[in-house]
This record gives structure tokens, C-alpha cells and sequence, in this order.
């Protein structure tokens, strides 16, 4: 397993291409099963889940065939061969469950292997299952595989109010909706980017939706859907990582490919911690003057709120804020596992449940630490970038699952970083 090597080397500044977002491709790549015509996916990441979810699609018989060194997916479901997507799969990323709605809309059933457990948190699937049961589908647990089967005639339209907001489950719910018979209302729906991002595609491919970004989404269903040509969204979550290194060691970087509406959240914390965040004419720039960071509290809530998916790299920055920041995590019940390898560098953490109590310190001295998931490993090489001597952040497979060419993109920026083969 390779491993990162980090050796703080003051002050940041650049620019850095922001990739797709891996969170919006996940949900875009099945949205092919839904149609036999193909489907162009533009701006795609190249990222290891990314390949999963193709050998998933390729598994269910659809052709995908990355172009242009894999920016492009070209997509297509014409002949589908089977509706079961496989434990082997399945078990490698959650994201897979996302299948589950377009083969039940197209193909009329579905066997689906259930996800199984996860380091960041339970996460059921039972909003996915409640969803598509609202839409007339028939569903059965058996053998750890959830067997779906739609009604004689195909799914038919109907009222889903999600009791807690869920980005997989409002994703599942839209696309078999666009299929359905008759009208669909989703109420509680998500609102994040990656949610607009997926419905437009479906609009380009004929579907007939309104209300994405809002809480309620409206879905008139309709016989058959073509094939398109869509961009996928900046990886808001890559941004706001990256946006986080000059934060972190001083400097300015320039983000390219991103806009704030996509961190309205975010954005508003680090303003109050102190640090300049501007829009440009490509992107996103952000630096820090001479002073510290201030501490700020930040609270985990859906879009438009404090992305989840950045808390850890927050908290990577509040190490070295002055004062005391509490950081609540809401939306996952164990997603603190960096703190105590970000204590391994000198920082100082109180976790109590879902709070974490970060006092700052004035410096983290290099250490070798141990990834846990994606967005825990990308706070230790943050941490590691302003830290005193070196970091080594092993089980760095964590962190291909979302972040392209890391290494490359913070070494243009002046950091001295480099992959261990181990
Ligand atoms: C998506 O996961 C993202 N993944 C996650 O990013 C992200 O953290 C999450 O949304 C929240 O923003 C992808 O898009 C592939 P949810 P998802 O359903 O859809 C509970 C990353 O780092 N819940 O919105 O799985 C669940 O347990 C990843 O890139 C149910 O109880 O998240 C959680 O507490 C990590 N039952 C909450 O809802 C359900 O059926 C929100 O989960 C579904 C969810």
C-alpha cells in the first residue's frame, strides 16, 4: 500500500484545476441505464470509484468507454444483459446502490447487493428502498441482496417525503421517477449541487423535471428517454479542500473550474476564521495574511449548509486557529477518526460523540499517520502541508477514491510532497 510523504514547507500559491465531481459522475453514470441511446459524460474525474462504477455498469452489460484519457466517458445501455449487480462490487463503494432505480425504471427489476457496513457511519438504505416503494416497486431482503420488481406496466408516479434529507435516496427516487407513469413529487428532496447537476442531465436527456435545488421536486414521467451530452459539475468538495492549503500555510491559491455558489456554507466559515475568499473570472481564490486563523464552531448540515465532506479538513485548519473551535458532525454518526491522527502531529481534541472540542496549538510537528476514509486522509496531508518536518500518511488508497493527481497539484503549488510505493 503506498503511502505519502509531507515535508511543511511554509507559505502556498498557485492555481489548480478543480476535476468533475466524483459525487455528481456517480449519480450521472447509471442515469445511461435509463435509456438505450448513449450518453456523453464531459469533465469526468479520474478517480478509482470512478473505474468501479464502470465495472459495475459493464457488469449489467452497458458499454463504457473512457476517451481522452478518461475526461470523457462515452456510455451505453442498448444491450443490457442483466439486472444484478453483484456483493464483489457492491462491497468495494456505497455509491453502487445508485443502480437500483434506473434498472427497476427500465428494466422492471432489480437485484442489488446492500452495501454493507461503512467506517464513517451505519448509513442504511431504507430511504432508497421507501422511495422506490412509494413508486408501486415491490421490495424483498434476502441473502444480503434487496430484490426489487416493479408493478405489471412499469413503476407509477406518487408522493415521497423523505423524513431526513438524503442525497443517494433523493438521486435513486428522481431518476426511476423520470419513467414512472404519471407525476412524482419528491418532498424533503436534497438540494445539493451534484442533485442540479444530475437532473439537468436527465432534462437533456427528456425527462421532465422541476424544483431540483429546492426541497421539492417535481417529476412528470415519460415513455422513453434519449441519449445526451452532458459536463459534469466541479467537484465542490475538491475545491474546498484545496482552498483550505493557503488557509492552512499562507499563501494564495487560485481554484479553477469552481464558483462559490457551490460552498455557500464554507465559504462564510472561512471568512469568519479570518482568511480572504474572493470569486474570479475562472474560479475561486483564497489567501491569509500574516495573521492566525480565528477559531470558529461549525455545525454539518445538508446543502446549503456546512458540507460534511470537508469537516475534516476543517478541522485540520482549527489545530492552528487561535482560541477554541467546536466542530459538531450531524450528519454521520463516526466521522472523527482523523482527530487522533491529527493528534499524533500535536493537536489538541476532545471528542464526545458527535462534538469535537479543538484547542489550537502554534504549531504540528510531521509524524507518521494512518488514513481511515477519503476525506479523513486528504485532512492529514493538509495538516502535514503546515506541519514541522515530515508526515508520512500511509493507506493512501483512501484518498484515489476522490482526489485526482494530488501529489502533482500541490507540488504546483511549491509543496514538497511525493508517493512511497510500498
Ligand atoms: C452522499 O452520500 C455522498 N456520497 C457523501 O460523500 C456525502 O457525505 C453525503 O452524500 C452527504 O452529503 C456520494 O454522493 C457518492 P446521504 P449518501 O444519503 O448519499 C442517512 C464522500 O466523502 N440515511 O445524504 O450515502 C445516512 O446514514 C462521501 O465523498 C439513512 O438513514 O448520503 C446519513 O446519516 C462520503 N437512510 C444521512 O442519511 C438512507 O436510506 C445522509 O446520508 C439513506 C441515508
Amino acid at each position: 500500500m503506498d503511502s505519502i510523504v509531507v515535508t511543511g514547507n511554509g507559505p502556498l500559491s498557485g492555481q489548480v484545476p478543480i476535476a468533475g465531481a466524483k459525487n455528481a459522475c456517480l449519480a450521472l453514470m447509471p442515469a445511461t441505464l435509463l435509456s438505450d441511446e448513449p450518453l456523453t459524460l464531459t469533465n469526468a474525474p479520474r478517480l478509482s470509484d470512478i473505474r468501479t462504477m464502470t465495472a459495475l455498469l459493464q457488469s449489467l452489460g452497458a458499454e463504457v468507454v473512457p476517451l481522452q484519457g478518461g475526461q470523457v466517458l462515452a456510455l451505453s445501455s442498448h444491450d443490457l444483459i442483466g439486472h444484478l449487480a453483484h456483493y464483489d462490487i457492491v462491497r468495494k463503494m456505497r455509491a453502487s446502490i445508485l443502480v437500483l432505480g434506473p434498472l427497476l425504471a427500465r428494466a422492471g427489476e432489480a437485484v442489488v447487493s446492500l452495501p454493507g457496513g461503512c467506517a464513517i457511519g451505519a448509513r442504511p438504505v431504507d430511504l432508497h428502498l421507501s422511495g422506490l416503494e412509494a413508486l408501486g416497486a415491490e421490495m424483498e431482503l434476502r441473502e444480503g441482496y434487496v430484490h426489487a420488481r416493479a408493478p405489471r406496466g412499469g413503476l407509477v408516479g406518487g408522493r415521497v417525503r423523505f423524513p431526513l434529507v438524503s442525497v443517494g435516496a433523493t438521486e435513486n427516487v428522481l431518476m426511476a421517477a423520470t419513467l414512472a407513469r404519471g407525476s412524482t413529487v419528491i418532498e424533503n428532496a436534497a438540494r445539493e449541487p451534484e442533485i442540479v447537476d444530475l437532473a439537468r442531465c436527465l432534462r437533456a436527456m427528456g425527462a421532465r423535471i422541476e424544483g431540483e435545488g429546492t426541497d421539492r421536486i417535481e417529476v412528470e414521467g415519460v415513455e422513453r428517454l434519449s441519449g445526451a451530452t452532458h459536463r459534469v459539475v466541479a467537484d465542490r468538495i475538491e475545491m474546498g479542500t484545496y482552498m483550505l492549503v493557503p488557509a492552512i500555510c499562507g499563501g494564495e491559491v487560485e481554484c479553477l473550474g469552481g464558483g462559490l455558489d457551490l460552498l455557500p456554507g464554507f465559504a462564510d466559515k472561512l471568512d469568519e476564521a479570518g482568511i480572504t475568499v474572493r470569486a474570479t473570472e475562472d474560479g475561486v481564490a483564497v489567501s491569509r495574511g500574516n495573521g492566525r486563523v480565528r477559531a470558529v464552531d461549525v455545525t454539518t448540515a445538508p446543502y446549503p449548509g456546512f458540507p460534511t465532506d470537508l469537516q475534516a479538513q476543517m478541522m485540520a485548519l482549527l489545530c492552528l486557529a487561535d482560541g477554541v473551535s467546536v466542530l459538531e458532525e450531524r450528519i454521520f454518526e463516526n466521522r472523527f477518526m482523523h482527530a487522533p491522527e491529527l493528534m499524533r502531529m500535536g493537536a489538541r481534541i476532545e471528542v464526545h460523540g458527535g462534538t469535537a472540542r479543538v484547542t489550537g496549538v502554534d504549531r504540528l510537528k510531521g509524524a507518521p499517520v494512518m488514513a481511515t476514509d477519503l476525506r479523513a486522509s486528504v485532512s492529514l496531508i493538509l495538516a502535514a502541508l503546515a506541519a514541522q518536518g515530515e508526515t508520512v500518511v500511509n493507506r493512501v488508497y483512501h484518498l484515489d477514491r476522490g482526489y485526482e493527481r494530488v501529489e502533482e497539484k500541490l507540488s504546483a503549488l511549491g509543496a514538497k510532497i511525493e508517493r512511497v510505493a510500498a
